[in-house]
């Protein structure tokens, strides 16, 4: 059975973009409030008493958009100087990364992954949303800022869609010849906004590969990482190639993580929304942190059970929570 000692930590719901495959303009979102957000308090001692002790050693900090949260840079160090945190990363929309990418890397952050659909203005002006000045160039310096900082690995999120940014597909692969760049292509859900699923489909990876294959050729990679993304290499180029394919693919037997959400819940996988635990409520209610880490316990046993085996590949939108919500 796979160690699960990965915990994705959503720190806020909100997000200053509105990918169309995310959180839409105009989607109607329950907003988490403040006051039911885990505080940076309640947040690190859940990590040190509950989390660390039953062997989580890994964390990402994710969102919404996590930049959005107030003190992130606190945060960010508090976790990091813990001896227990191997590893400490975030998902990012790099949109406010080009000033705070320093800041960052110097508490303690060293590994970043960065979302970029596009490089196309217009394109990616469509997919998130904006309609003002374009906020393309914000995230490529971002990226830049990030790399030249020393982020290691430095990894870009690609989500393709069909008849949007399906033409991209290879100057999106390209990034990973030059530079230690490693780009990712995550197959679209149906979770979050269905609607726009079910009118264009989605592409598999087995298809983006196969496009590749043919201009560059492809091997696999020595490197592996530790998610689940299945790692290729344009041969000669100095990053790699990954492919999230949860939607072509089962890779529930090799998961490794479980999640947080900002307001506490805990959240055994993505895709199946029971056995969750508030855990939360159960602080704020005086529930020893002893008893917690019982419960937590019980729940890495039983995630087996729990991991979502059947994929949805339809249009059902099932889910109640959206990834924004969910950290992604
Ligand atoms: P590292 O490999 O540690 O860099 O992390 P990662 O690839 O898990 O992190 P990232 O936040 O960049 O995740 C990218 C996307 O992969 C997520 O937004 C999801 O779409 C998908 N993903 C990550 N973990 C899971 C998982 O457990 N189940 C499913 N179905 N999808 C996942
Ligand atoms: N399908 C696939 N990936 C998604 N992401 C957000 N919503 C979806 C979806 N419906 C990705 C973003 C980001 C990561 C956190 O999740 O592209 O890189
Ligand atoms: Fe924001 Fe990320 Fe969702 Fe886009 S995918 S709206 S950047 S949380």
């Amino acid at each position: 059975m796979n160690q699960v000692d990965y915990l994705r930590i959503s720190l806020i719901d909100r997000c200053n973009f509105r990918c169309q495959y995310c959180m839409p303009e105009g989607a109607e979102l329950d907003y988490i409030l403040k006051q039911q957000l885990l505080t940076d308090a309640e947040l690190l001692t859940l990590i040190e008493e509950v989390f660390i002790p039953v062997g989580f050693t890994r964390f990402r900090l994710t969102g919404g958009e996590p930049l959005l949260r107030p003190h992130v840079v606190d945060l960010v160090k508090a976790i990091a100087s813990l001896p227990q945190t191997q590893d400490l990363s975030m998902t990012t929309n790099g949109f406010l990364l080009a000033s705070m990418a320093q800041n960052l890397y110097d508490a303690g952050l060293r590994r970043i992954n960065i979302s970029l659909d596009s490089l196309e203005e217009d394109i990616f002006d469509q997919i998130i949303g904006n309609r003002g000045r374009s906020r393309w160039q914000n995230v490529w310096e971002g990226i830049q800022q990030a790399y030249h900082v020393g982020f290691d690995p430095l990894k870009l999120n690609v989500v393709i869609i069909p008849g949007v940014n399906d033409h991209e597909v290879l100057d999106l692969a390209a990034l990973s010849i030059d530079k230690q760049w490693h780009v990712r292509f995550i197959e679209f859900m149906p979770i979050g906004n269905s609607q726009l699923f079910g009118d264009r489909g989605w592409v598999s990876s087995a298809q983006l590969r196969q496009q590749i294959r043919e201009r560059w050729g492809l091997t696999e990679s020595q490197v592996c990482g530790n998610g689940p993304a299945d790692v290729f290499q344009i041969p000669g180029a100095k990053g790699t190639l990954g492919f999230i394919s949860q939607m072509s693919e089962c890779f529930c037997d090799r998961c490794n993580r479980m999640r947080l959400s900002a307001d506490g819940w805990l959240r055994p996988c993505l895709l199946n929304e029971s056995e969750q635990l508030d855990l939360k409520t159960a602080l704020r209610a005086g529930v020893s942190t002893a008893k917690l880490r019982e419960q937590v316990r019980h729940l890495l046993a039983i995630k087996p059970e729990i991991n979502f085996k059947g994929r949805d590949t339809g249009t059902t939108g099932v889910y109640s929570r959206t990834m924004s919500q969910i950290g992604g």
